[in-house]
């Protein structure tokens, strides 16, 4: 049996991070969540709110705190690793705090882990595999070199290549696994499914990068989650797995799909300066996630799961107005 009693879950008031915490609650009755969130910008306590106490346990704090993880990891099975700073644009206009939460975070916790012999899981990004021309007709798999472009990419990157050598150096039980773009509740007004639909919903002309012909693969953050728990207690140790639903669209299209499901006209958008470096397109090949570990994804129809988000946003204006505010003033400066 690899069900782990007591799990702590890091960024667990975060974007995918509580939605994994909400996945375990419903399905894995037996199973004890600590979440540990230092309640950034990106964390609300309000993603987590009204699960069961004695199910859920939120401590407010840094993953690059040694003495705090002394304290927390004992009496824990296993660390599920979600926290970091996340944001492309961000890390393009301040990298630091990206070198510090998610490399040095992530040192820190695989430390805690060496020490106290617990099962680890690493959460990581499609973008260390850097970018696909818009023609290739390539996918990523799990064995394409690291190619990072961003300052997030890059320290994402780092975060895994020291969970490889943490791994074989010491021996530890731990596995990673690469998801590419998730959709959903709880996401950043800062992301761009999640800025689209506020911008309709408060008056504000969508914004697109560039053209828009960038391709991003859509997975719903549920089918994120259950692939999570699948490699946890059945993925084989040290290993690699991509996650991913087959979901790759561009830019302009989901664009127009919002606007067209918000009852817009679908080129009602302004083009606004492109992100520099910006990565063309991201695709996932999930052939070893889905045949070795027969996992498979359930919101396979992509318009539904928008029109849900696009409900969820519309009913939840109390959750993100005070940061939308603020996140447009960010874009505003930086002529996005
Ligand atoms: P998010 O920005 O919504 O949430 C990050 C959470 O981590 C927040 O709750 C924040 O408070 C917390 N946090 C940040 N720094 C911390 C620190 N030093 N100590 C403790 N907590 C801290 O991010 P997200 O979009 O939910 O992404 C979660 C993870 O999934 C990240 O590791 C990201 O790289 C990865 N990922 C994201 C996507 C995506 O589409 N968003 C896709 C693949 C992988
Ligand atoms: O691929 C996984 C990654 O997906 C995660 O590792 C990151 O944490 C997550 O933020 C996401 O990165 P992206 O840069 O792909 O996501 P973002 O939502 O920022 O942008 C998606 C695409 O939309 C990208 O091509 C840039 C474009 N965009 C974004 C914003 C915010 C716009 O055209 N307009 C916008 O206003």
């Amino acid at each position: 049996n690899n069900i782990p009693g007591n799990i702590i879950v890091t960024g667990g008031c975060g974007f995918i991070g509580s939605n994994f915490v909400h996945y375990v609650v419903d399905n894995h009755p037996g199973v004890h969540v600590t979440v540990l969130d230092k309640l950034t910008y990106a964390g609300n306590p309000e993603n987590i709110a009204g699960l069961p106490s004695d199910r859920v346990e939120l401590v407010v704090g840094d993953v690059c705190d040694a003495d705090l993880l002394d304290r927390l990891v004992p009496g824990h099975d296993a660390i599920v690793h979600y926290a970091a700073e996340s944001h492309n644009d961000n890390s393009i206009a301040d990298p630091e705090p990206f070198l510090r939460t998610n490399v040095e975070g992530t040192f820190r916790l695989l430390e805690a882990t060496r020490k106290y012999g617990v099962r680890y899981h690493h959460i990581s990004t499609d973008e260390v595999y850097g970018d696909l021309a818009l023609d290739d007709p390539a996918r990523f798999t799990e064995s394409t070199p690291y190619h990072p472009s961003s300052p997030y990419s890059s320290t994402k990157a780092a975060s895994d290549l020291l969970v490889r050598a943490w791994t074989r150096t010491y021996g530890l039980r731990t596995t990673i696994s690469n998801c590419s773009n998730n959709y959903g509740p709880f996401q950043h007004v800062e992301k761009f499914i999640p800025r689209q639909i506020t911008n309709i919903l408060t008056g504000v002309r969508p914004k697109l990068y560039g053209e828009g012909l960038n391709v991003r693969d859509w997975i719903h953050t549920e089918d994120h989650s259950s692939a999570v728990w699948t490699i946890l207690t059945r993925g084989r140790i040290g290993e690699t797995y991509l996650i991913g639903a087959d979901g790759e669209r561009n830019n302009i299209a989901v664009l127009r799909m919002i606007l067209e499901m918000m009852g817009r006209d679908p080129d009602d958008f302004d083009h606004v300066n492109d992100r520099p470096g910006h990565d063309r397109r991201y695709a996932i090949d999930a052939t070893k996630l889905r045949t070795e570990l027969g996992w498979t994804p359930s919101h396979t129809d992509f318009a539904s799961g928008l029109r849900d988000t696009i409900r969820w946003y519309t009913e939840n204006r109390g959750w993100w107005e005070t940061a939308k505010e603020a996140t447009e003033a960010r874009y505003k400066a930086q002529g996005q």
